[in-house]
């Protein structure tokens, strides 16, 4: 197959370009470099440097293009809140203009990266597809209103698409790993502390209503991650809007993922106990049966050791390219 892959210089894009390439796909990036970095575009992914919204129609047009996995998005979701209007703008005008340029270009292969904040704070776990949607944040609608956006396309077009709605993503695969200017996600951060770029992690809250009182997350490794994408773009049928949530189906709580960084690093990692933050629910786990059954997906690096083994690994490579070496706290 012949893909384009817009958001492939970010952490989650860059490594779904290098297991198509590996896997023999052909493959093209789109990235303003906004978020991602240049070095996590896979070697043999021809690069186009710009704003999805003004090069993927010239991309896309006679582009012998056989299917588009579509990653780039703001996702912090407190800068959401913040400046909702990025987040409209830069998700939803932005996935518009590349369903148009596919439209216009004949290419009916679609697999977007959707998210777990769809359905805001559900009120029990694991998480299914049919659970209702209730976005908390901005960031959370976008990716709901992109998700309607899609379905309406393939009903009305014949698109055939795929919306992944992953959980927690983490661990590195071949080089490829988190280092983001801005970091938000909990293994990345504990990391840093390790590294020594940071003094200690907070931990938001010990009185939940969990077996340690602190939260409880779902944490998918980043390879099995791409494993989904790929059978996904194999497996679309034109007309069909097809919704799959991705997680490993096991949670760990936030003292458990601290305790897993301080046994594979070495280092003490000195945690504080915050108030909780609004907005965070206690659990959140997926069901992902029916990408199991539907798509065939069998996600294989589902323990928290080695998600945090090759996580650590690849922070370790970074040297002076980490962005946490900037940090003062
Ligand atoms: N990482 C997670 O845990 C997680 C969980 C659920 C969903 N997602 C979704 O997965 C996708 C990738 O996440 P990530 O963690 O790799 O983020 P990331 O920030 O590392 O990657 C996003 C990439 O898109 C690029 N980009 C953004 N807007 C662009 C535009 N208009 N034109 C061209 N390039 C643009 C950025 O430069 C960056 O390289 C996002 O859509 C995110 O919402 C991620």
């Amino acid at each position: 197959m012949k893909v384009l892959v817009t958001g492939g210089a970010g952490y989650v894009g860059g490594n779904v370009a290098k297991v198509l390439i590996e896997e023999g796909h052909t493959v093209t990036v789109i990235d303003d470099l906004t978020t991602g970095n240049a070095d996590l575009i896979p070697d043999g992914a021809e690069f186009v440097h710009g704003d999805v919204r003004d090069v993927a129609a010239d991309v896309l047009t006679d582009g012998g293009f056989d299917g588009v996995a579509h990653f780039a998005a703001r996702s912090l979701v407190g800068e959401s809140v913040e400046r909702p209007q990025d987040y409209w703008h830069h998700n939803v005008v932005t996935s518009l203009a590349l369903l148009d340029a596919m439209r216009h270009a004949h290419v009916d292969n679609l697999v977007f990266s959707s998210t777990a904040a769809t359905y805001g704070e559900p009120e029990t776990v694991p998480i299914t597809e049919d659970f209702p949607t209730r976005p908390t944040n901005p960031y959370g609608a976008t990716k709901l209103s992109i998700d309607y956006m899609i379905t309406s396309y393939a009903h009305a077009f014949g698109l055939g698409a795929t919306s992944l709605r992953y959980f927690n993503v983490a661990g590195a695969y071949h080089g490829q790993g988190e280092n983001r200017r801005v970091e938000t996600h909990i293994i990345p951060i504990i990391l840093q502390v390790a590294l020594g770029h940071r003094d200690g992690v907070k931990i938001f809250g010990d009185d939940w209503p969990t077996k340690d009182g602190t939260c409880i997350r779902d944490y998918i490794h980043v390879r099995d991650l791409a494993d989904a994408h790929l059978l996904a773009l194999e497996k679309n049928k034109p007309g069909v809007h097809n919704i799959y949530n991705l997680g490993s189906g096991d949670g760990y709580s936030v003292r458990e993922v601290i305790d897993m960084c301080r046994m594979v690093t070495g280092h003490p990692i000195p945690a504080d106990v915050a108030p909780r933050r609004a907005g965070d629910p206690a659990v959140l786990i997926a069901s992902s049966d029916k990408a199991r059954t539907e798509l065939g997906w069998k996600p294989c690096h589902t323990d928290l050791e080695t998600i945090v083994s090759t996580a650590w690994e690849f922070t370790q490579t970074l040297g002076d390219r980490a962005h946490s070496v900037h940090l003062t706290t």
